[in-house]
């Protein structure tokens, strides 16, 4: 068992990626072929063109993911493959693959969630104390989950419109930045004044856990549409009022779910997590009430095949992975909850 050695495919997205985990565990590779460029013409991912990339990415990632890790695949005892969420046609090419290279070595395929996956980040780090409370914020999710073990999750709350990372993208294309728009925005906030537009905190005040971004998306809509031509300096304004609003309310709903369920440990998963201001008010949080928090580098944020890897790898240590190993004929699921 602590030998083992997991080969991890992920292709939810517009990420084709590749990575290989041996027993600890190590990340001993971790490869991404980003197709960012792209999608960043269209303004956002385009699921023809994403799943045509990952076809031709997806033997050259996984050769490299090998090789960096010095290994073979006759050396590889499990595959494990993102199941879903995400688009269907991506993640039919992650699992074809995976399957066919688990028929070819006679060894089993670990389907494997993304957004527990996205929880898996954060077990870089193997000294995690439970119970922890987790935010994911990526580009489709918002949600926030207590772990009370491995494998063991309550939903406390989630988007009920757009995600904190979606929030981010369409300012960004208001702006006229391109895509993905979260880096853009974090980088131009940084030259901004985040005080210079009062837009809305949805829900911050509501007495769930639940998130709402629809409606900031809106008054940024207007406000861009009031000031007519933007130049620099309003851009980073807008910029940096609207990161402080999508950070404040993140930061308060995990406030109130460390008050009422009292975690060891609180950790933060998807892409956004790369965000400076996110991290730095995450951190923040944690030391006034002092709890670990657990905050993944910035390449185990955005998606990559590591994370896959690592959720395998604790998975075979329980039950779980057994019943979930003996379904040969899983499919995608492009909308699969995390239970
Ligand atoms: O987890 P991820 O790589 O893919 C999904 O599963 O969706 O997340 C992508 C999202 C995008 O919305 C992107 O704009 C956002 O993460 N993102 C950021 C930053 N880097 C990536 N958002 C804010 N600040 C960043 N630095
Ligand atoms: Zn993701």
């Amino acid at each position: 068992m602590y030998n083992l050695s997991i080969l991890a495919i992920e292709t939810s997205c517009d990420e084709t990626a590749a990575a290989v985990i041996e027993g600890d565990p190590r990340i001993k590779s971790n490869i991404i072929a980003s197709q960012a460029k792209l999608h960043a013409r269209y303004g956002g991912v385009v699921p023809e063109v994403a799943a045509r990339s990952h076809i031709t990415a997806i033997i050259p990632t996984i050769d490299l993911a090998l090789k960096k890790a010095k290994t073979k695949l006759s050396d590889i005892d499990y595959i494990a493959v993102t199941q879903g969420p995400g688009l269907m046609t991506s993640l039919m090419v992650g699992i074809d693959t995976a399957k066919a290279l688990g028929a070819a070595l006679n060894i089993p395929v670990i389907p494997i969630n993304h957004l527990e996956a996205h929880i898996y980040a954060n077990f870089v780090e193997q000294n995690i104390k439970f119970p922890a409370v987790i935010l994911i914020v990526s580009g489709g999710h918002t949600l926030l989950v207590e772990v009370k073990g491995h494998g063991k999750y309550r939903i406390l709350g989630e988007t009920v419109d757009d995600a904190a990372g979606e929030a981010f993208d369409k300012t960004a294309k208001m702006l006229g930045l391109g895509y993905p728009g979260g880096p853009m925005i974090s980088k131009l906030a940084k030259n901004g004044n985040p005080a210079a537009f009062d837009f809305p905190r949805p829900m911050i005040n509501s007495s769930n856990f639940n998130f709402s971004f629809s409606g900031l998306k809106t008054a940024v809509l207007y406000k861009v549409q009031q000031l007519k031509s933007l130049n620099l300096i309003l851009k980073s304004n807008l910029a940096a009022s609207v990161q402080q609003a999508i950070v404040d309310v993140l930061i308060s709903k995990t406030e109130k779910a460390v008050k009422q369920y009292k975690p060891k440990t609180i950790m933060l998963g998807g892409g956004v997590a790369a965000n400076s201001l996110l991290r730095q008010r995450f951190s923040l949080l944690a030391k006034s009430y002092k709890l670990n928090a657990i905050i993944p580098k910035l390449e185990y944020c955005t998606d990559n095949a590591a994370m896959i890897g690592l959720a395998a790898y604790y998975r075979l240590k329980t039950k779980k992975a057994i019943r979930q190993l003996a379904d040969k004929n899983f499919g995608v699921e492009p909308n699969l909850k995390i239970k």
